[in-house]
């Protein structure tokens, strides 16, 4: 997020209650959160997404902030939710926010950003997709393709969001009912037609014209001039939230072991001015660390994990104050040591020293201390050297600054 000039931020992790109603949508808040009643009867909730509150935070300082304002924050939220394959009761969500652009381009530099992520991780461009849609089209096809009253549209947006969670007969039946009686068969047959429909070309006619299908259009347009070539056009996108205002996008794993949603977002350019300030025009995606987490497994991408600890000061005998001496020279110099404190045997510090994945383990013993040489052991090559401390510093800066982390990133 730093590459694109994106500012951390922090917040606290309990809200009052009312920010999340009515801004988020009901089923998160009635049914998802973790509420309760403080000391000071205050009714509240530990925070289930991050978007209330930086939207909150952004409308209580809206003319201090320099826009466009590009924010981010990876923080841990909590869903009261059936615990279950990419679904946990808490989690890890970076969230990306550009505040103060009104045009195109702030779909663009997000949805890039998006992208940009995936392939840091390692995706090819085959291996997921990128989901666009508009919430603006949605409210037209709600009102004048389907002829929804603004309740039913409500209604049929919640269940067209839940339509791949839920049996194909159930789905029929829920969305029959939200039609008027006698407009449930010609109803329900346009929602098939319209969901069938691969592209925007293959929508009906009336809506090929109208202006929000013209903004996705550009959108694709820019999104090809910049590269990417593996998003596409889904008219039954919805994202849950309310808030969400015009284009919403979000990205999808390809593989058939795991063809799910990874992570989305889209604009809401009404949430901060809910917050007793002027309207801020706002984008923004949340991306979990579980999903993503499991896209990597799937496709065999999963970084191996390194220790940031570069060295584990093994201690033969009776030395561990001298050894703390020749740690404390090594963290002068920019090294992470960690020093053995339980007088265990050699072999048995350094299983230990594996076992944490650390790269390298330092003897340090009376003929070590006496002599000023000191036996270096890379643990991933085996590879042992009796070095001056200086030189023991230097060797291990030098692996570390070469980017070797793992016995992998070695052969
Ligand atoms: P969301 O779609 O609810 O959007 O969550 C975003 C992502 O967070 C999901 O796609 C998924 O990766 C992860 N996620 C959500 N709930 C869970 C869970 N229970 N367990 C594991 N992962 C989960 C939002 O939260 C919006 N506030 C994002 C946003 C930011 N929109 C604009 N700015």
């Amino acid at each position: 997020m730093e590459r694109y000039g994106y500012e951390e931020y922090d917040a606290p992790i309990l809200e009052l209650s009312e920010i999340y109603k009515a801004k988020s949508g009901d089923e998160l808040v009635s049914q998802q959160t973790y509420s309760f009643e403080d000391r000071g009867g205050r009714d509240v909730t530990i925070r289930p997404e991050m978007t209330p509150t930086v939207a909150r935070m952004v409308a209580a300082k809206r003319q201090e902030l320099s826009y466009p304002l590009r924010w981010y924050s990876i923080p841990n939220l909590w869903r009261y939710e059936r615990p279950q394959k990419g679904r946990l009761r808490e989690h890890w969500q970076l969230n990306v926010d550009l505040f103060g652009v009104q045009t195109i381009d702030g779909e663009i530099e997000l949805i890039t950003i998006a992208s940009d992520i995936m392939r840091e991780f390692g995706a090819e461009e085959n291996m997921f997709t990128i989901r666009i849609n508009s919430r603006k089209l949605t409210s037209i096809i709600m009102a004048d393709y389907l002829g929804l009253d603004a309740m039913q549209a409500h209604l049929m947006i919640k269940l067209m969001d839940r339509k791949s969670k839920i049996p194909k007969e159930a789905f029929e039946a829920e969305a029959r009912q939200i039609f008027d009686a006698s407009e449930a068969d010609s109803g329900f047959k346009k929602l098939v037609a319209l969901s069938e429909a691969k592209s925007m070309a293959e929508l009906p006619e009336k809506l090929l014209a109208s202006s929000p299908i013209k903004q996705v259009q550009l959108l694709f347009t820019h999104l090809k001039e910049a590269g990417i070539k593996n998003a596409v056009f889904d008219v039954s996108l919805m994202r849950g939230f309310d808030y969400y205002t015009d284009i919403v996008f979000e990205v999808f794993d390809n593989d058939p072991q795991n063809n799910r949603s990874l992570f989305g977002g889209g604009r809401y350019d009404g949430l901060v001015g809910l917050f007793g300030a002027e309207a801020v025009p706002t984008i923004g995606f949340g991306m979990g660390d579980v999903t993503i987490a499991d896209f990597l497994q799937t496709h065999e991408l999963l970084p191996e994990i390194h220790s940031e600890t570069d060295v584990y000061l093994v201690v033969i005998g009776d030395v561990l104050r001298q050894a703390q001496g020749v740690a404390k020279l090594m963290r002068q110099e920019g090294v992470n040591v960690a020093v053995e404190l339980l007088s265990k045997k050699p072999e048995k510090q350094i299983k230990t020293a594996v076992k944490k994945n650390i790269p390298f383990a330092l003897f340090v013993g009376e003929q070590e201390l006496n002599s000023e040489r000191f036996s270096l052991k890379d643990l991933a090559t085996q590879g042992e050297e009796a070095l001056s401390l200086e030189r023991v510093i230097a060797r291990v800066l030098d692996r570390r600054n070469r980017g070797v982390k793992s016995r992998s990133d070695l052969e």
